[in-house]
């Protein structure tokens, strides 16, 4: 993205502690109009994940908090799947547990709601406002953006780009060995989005686990830079990161959700292969999978690239965009 633009941006998120951080960057560029959060079940429910979000604006405190709405409580087809035991039961480290000096609670009860507006009726109605100047960002599930498809699917074709925290081309799922997390909960809208026409870029776990967060260095960053916000990752870190330090030996967190932003940002950051892909919705064991087509004689007038895959990711750039933007 040129300097000197900035431009409108929808977050599209499912409440988790890497949706946080990502929102935490979004709110402190300068490049980014953030119009609206839009909030879905994925990570945790709907209603949490909204709470969630309400709770780092409350934090970050921007000039022009953005407007959040809550969506689909529920995917388009599949039953109800969480990852509460990753982020922790409130999706963000189980933030009642810390007080402060005085015994206080650190992150006491939130007094603001999110708006009353659906949030795709928000999507639908950006789309018509800000049109191909409009960037979505989506960091969960995608029942939302496939549900404003089917609402209006010419209305969210307006849009300029779709950039998507999801799937997989060359390397294993996360959930399962076939799947990423936010395919693999609604594979059914993330193939409606596949077959939308917009211009996609996918941010998939090629990538983002390429971008890995020590907790040495968040505990090294909180030392160094005493705020409310260093101080709010600190704690929501802390969970996520103990299950990849029990389960995967890495006492830390992958960055996927800051990485789209990343990318909606500097898409610079990021060396793409334009691909054809499919998100299998009916699979036994590969409900989920995202299959791009990286045959050499892939026969392109069939079937045409949709999507522009992350591949590469230039991981030192990257991560100071993210230490300048928290
Ligand atoms: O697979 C990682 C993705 O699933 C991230 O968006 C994380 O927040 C979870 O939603
Ligand atoms: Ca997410």
């Amino acid at each position: 993205m040129a300097n000197s633009q900035v431009r409108p941006v929808i977050i599209d998120t499912d409440g988790g502690v890497d949706d946080a951080l990502a929102i935490v960057m979004a709110l402190n560029c300068e490049h980014l109009d953030l119009k609206a959060v839009t909030v879905l079940a994925g990570n945790i429910d709907v209603n949490q994940a909204a709470n969630n979000v309400l709770r780092v604006i409350e934090i970050v405190q921007p000039k022009q908090p953005p407007l959040v709405a809550k969506g689909c409580e529920k995917p388009l087809v599949r039953p109800p799947f969480n990852a509460a035991g990753i982020h922790g039961a409130d999706g963000l480290g189980e933030l009642h547990q810390f007080k402060n000096a005085d015994g206080s609670p650190r992150y006491p009860q939130l007094t603001v709601e999110p708006s009353s507006e659906d949030a795709v009726d928000v999507l639908l109605k950006a789309a018509q406002e800000y049109g191909s100047e409009l960037t979505i960002v989506a960091l969960g599930p995608l029942t939302n953006i496939a549900t404003a498809l089917q609402r209006e699917r010419s209305t969210l074709q307006k849009v300029g780009r779709i950039v998507i925290m999801g799937g997989a081309v060359k390397v294993p799922g996360n959930i399962s060995a076939a799947a990423e997390f936010n395919f693999f909960v609604d594979p059914d809208a993330a193939q409606v989005v596949m077959e939308s026409g917009i211009p996609l870029t996918l941010v998939g776990l090629d990538v983002a686990m390429k971008a890995p967060l020590p907790r040495k260095d968040v505990e090294n960053y909180v030392q160094k830079q005493r705020s409310l916000v260093s101080q709010f990752i600190a704690d929501c870190t802390g969970i996520y990161m103990a299950f990849y330090r029990d389960n995967e030996g890495f006492h830390g967190c992958y960055l996927h959700d800051p990485l789209a932003v990343g990318v909606a940002i500097d898409p610079s950051l990021v060396s793409t292969e334009s691909v054809y892909m499919v998100v299998e919705t009916e699979g036994r064991f590969t409900s989920g999978m995202s299959l791009a087509d990286l045959r050499d004689r892939r026969d392109e007038s069939t079937f045409p690239p949709n999507v522009d895959a992350c591949l590469e990711v230039d991981t030192e750039r990257f991560m100071k965009l993210f230490y300048d933007l928290i």
